[in-house]
C-alpha cells in the first residue's frame, strides 16, 4: 500500500478514536460542574467497570457509606450522569412533594406491542391515564373478590409441598415459590388454571418466564449506545422475546373471546375481568374503555411486576423462618390462635400481624425493588441541589434498608423491628419495599394479600427447617436479588 493510503487509514482511525472518546465522556464532567462528589475509579465507561467488579449490592452499600454525610452523590452509568439520593427527606420530596418534576422512570429499553402500554415504563399523560383507570382494580373490595383465585392456587401449592414432604425431598424455595406466583398470574391475568410445580414444562410457564429474559447483548449495546434504539426497531430486533410476548397476548385474546362467548365475562372477578370492565370517567363525563392492546399490556404487566417480586419475598420469608425456628413457631402460633383450622382467606389473614412483621423484615433484608428510579422532567432545585431536566435520580433502597444507623445489626433477621412502636420511632422513608408517592407499586395490596394467604396456608400445615444444602447467612448474587447458593430447606409436617 502507498504511504498516502496508510496515512489516510491512520487519520481515519485517530479521528474515530477521538470522536468515540468525546462521545463516551461528553457528560463525565457534569457532577464536577454541579459540585457533587462521585466515587473514584470512573473511566471512559463511567463507573460501569466498578459495577461489574463489585456487583450492584456491594456498590450501593460501599458508596452509601463512603458518602455518609452527603445528601447525594453522583454516578456515571456509562455515559449517563445519575444522581443517587441518600437523604430520606430529599427522597420524600422527589417522590411526593415535587412529583410533578419526577413523573417518569428512566427507560433504557422501550417495549413494543404487546407490552407497549405497561405502567412500569409509560411516561407522562399516557402513564397517568392507565394508572387512573386501573387503580380501582386494586381496591379492597375488588381484591376481596379476586382472593379466591389466590386461595385456590395456595391449596395447589400445599398439595405439591405435601408430595415433597412425603418423599423427604429438599426444596429450593425460590423455584417452588416462583411456580406458585406464576400459577396465580396465569389464573388472574389470563384465565388459565395451570400447575407449574406439578408440571414445570407447561407452555404458559415457559413463555411467561422467557418473556422477562432480555437479549443481554442487545441490552448492553443499548446501555452503551441508546441511539441504537431506533436502528434496532427498524430492523425488527427486540430486546425482550417477541414470540413469547405474542404468545401471551394471544392467551389474553383467547380468554377475552371465550368469556364473551360463554357469557362469563364480568362474573369471574379476576384481574382480567376487572380490567376488561375498567372504564374511566373523564372530566366531560364520556367513558373511555381500555383498548385491546392496553389489555394485553396489563396482563403481561402482572408477569413483569408480580413474578420475581412475589417469589423473592415469599422464598426469603420462608427461608428466614426456617433458619429462625423461634420466629417460625411464633408465626405458626399466631395462625393457630387467629385462624385455627379455617382455610386462610382475604378476611382472616388481615389479623396476622406477626406474619406481616416477618414479611416486612424479609423485605428489608432482601427488597426486590432494591433501587427506585425517577427521571427529572423539568429543572428543579431540591434541598439546595439543582437537578437538571433529563437527569435520572435513584434512591438506593438496599443500602438504606441495611444502614446500621437506622437498623442496628442489619444482617440479623429481627421481625421485632416492625412493632408499631419501633415503626413509629423511625423515619417513614427508611423502609420503602414498594416505593412511595403517586408512582409507587400499584400491586402492593394484592402482593401483601397473596403473600399472607400463601405463607399462612403453608405454615398452617408445614414447618420449613434447615437441610443439608442450607447456606445461611446467604450471599447475594452480584446482579440479582438472589442467594448464590439457593434457598434450600426441608418441609416437615406439623404434628
Ligand atoms: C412483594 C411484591 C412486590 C414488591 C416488593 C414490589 C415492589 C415494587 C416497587 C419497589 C416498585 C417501584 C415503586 C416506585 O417507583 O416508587 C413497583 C412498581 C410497580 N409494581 Fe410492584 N412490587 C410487588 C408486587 C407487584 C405485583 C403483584 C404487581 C402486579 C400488579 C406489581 C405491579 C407493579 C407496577 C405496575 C409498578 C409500576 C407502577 C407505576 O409506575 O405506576 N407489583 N413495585
Amino acid at each position: 500500500m502507498e504511504w498516502i493510503t496508510w496515512l489516510t487509514v491512520l487519520l481515519v482511525l485517530v479521528v474515530a478514536v477521538v470522536l468515540f472518546v468525546r462521545m463516551m465522556s461528553a457528560n463525565h464532567n457534569t457532577f464536577k460542574k454541579m459540585g457533587i462528589d462521585t466515587p473514584p475509579g470512573a473511566n471512559l465507561f463511567g463507573h460501569f467497570a466498578l459495577g461489574v467488579e463489585h456487583g450492584m449490592f456491594k456498590c450501593q452499600t460501599e458508596y452509601y457509606k463512603m458518602f455518609k454525610d452527603h445528601k447525594v452523590y453522583g454516578w456515571y452509568d456509562i455515559r449517563t450522569p445519575v444522581l443517587i439520593v441518600k437523604d430520606l427527606d430529599m427522597a420524600k420530596d422527589i417522590m411526593v412533594k415535587h412529583f410533578k418534576h419526577f413523573t417518569d422512570r428512566r427507560v433504557p429499553v422501550e417495549h413494543d406491542a404487546p407490552f407497549k402500554d405497561n405502567l412500569l415504563t409509560l411516561k407522562g399523560d399516557k402513564w397517568k391515564r392507565i394508572r387512573s383507570i386501573i387503580t380501582p382494580t386494586f381496591s379492597s373490595g375488588r381484591l376481596k373478590k379476586m382472593a379466591p383465585h389466590v386461595e385456590r392456587n395456595a391449596k395447589l401449592l400445599l398439595e405439591n409441598l405435601r408430595r415433597k414432604q412425603e418423599s423427604g425431598e429438599e426444596i429450593e424455595l425460590r423455584d417452588a415459590c416462583s411456580c406458585f406466583a406464576l400459577d396465580v398470574i396465569a389464573s388472574i391475568g389470563f384465565g388459565l388454571d395451570i400447575n407449574t410445580l406439578g408440571d414445570p414444562s407447561n407452555t404458559f410457564a415457559k413463555e411467561a418466564r422467557n418473556c422477562t429474559n432480555p437479549n443481554i447483548l442487545l441490552l448492553v449495546s443499548l446501555l452503551f449506545f441508546p441511539e441504537l434504539r431506533k436502528v434496532l426497531r427498524a430492523v425488527g430486533l427486540a430486546v425482550f422475546p417477541k414470540k413469547s410476548m405474542e404468545y401471551l397476548a394471544r392467551a389474553v385474546d383467547v380468554a377475552i373471546e371465550g368469556r364473551r362467548r360463554d357469557g362469563s365475562a364480568g362474573k369471574l372477578n379476576d384481574f382480567l375481568d376487572l380490567v376488561m370492565n375498567a372504564e374511566q370517567e373523564d372530566g366531560e363525563g364520556t367513558r373511555e374503555p381500555l383498548t385491546r392492546s392496553e389489555l394485553h399490556s396489563l396482563s403481561i404487566m402482572l408477569i413483569f411486576g408480580g413474578l420475581e417480586t412475589i417469589s423473592t419475598v415469599m422464598s426469603f420469608t420462608l427461608f428466614l423462618l426456617a433458619v429462625h425456628p423461634d420466629c417460625c413457631l411464633r408465626a405458626q402460633k399466631e395462625i393457630d390462635d387467629k385462624i385455627g383450622k379455617e382455610a386462610p382467606s382475604y378476611d382472616n389473614v388481615q389479623q396476622l400481624d406477626y406474619l406481616e412483621m416477618c414479611l416486612s423484615e424479609a423485605m428489608r433484608m432482601a427488597p426486590p425493588g432494591f433501587i427506585l428510579d425517577r427521571q427529572c422532567v423539568e429543572d428543579v432545585t431540591i434541598q439546595g441541589v439543582h437537578i437538571p431536566k433529563g437527569m435520572p435520580v435513584l434512591v438506593p433502597i438496599y443500602a438504606i434498608h441495611n444502614d446500621p444507623e437506622i437498623w442496628p445489626r442489619p444482617e440479623t433477621f429481627d421481625p421485632e423491628r416492625f412493632t408499631p412502636e419501633n415503626k413509629a420511632s423511625r423515619h417513614p422513608y427508611a423502609f420503602l419495599p414498594f416505593g412511595q408517592g403517586p408512582r409507587n407499586c400499584i400491586g402492593m395490596r394484592l402482593a401483601l394479600v397473596e403473600l399472607k394467604i400463601a405463607l399462612s396456608t403453608v405454615l398452617q400445615k408445614f414447618t420449613p427447617v434447615k437441610c443439608s444444602k442450607t447456606v445461611y447467612p446467604f450471599n447475594l448474587s452480584k446482579t440479582l436479588l438472589k442467594a448464590n447458593d439457593g434457598l434450600w430447606v426441608k418441609i416437615e409436617a406439623r404434628k
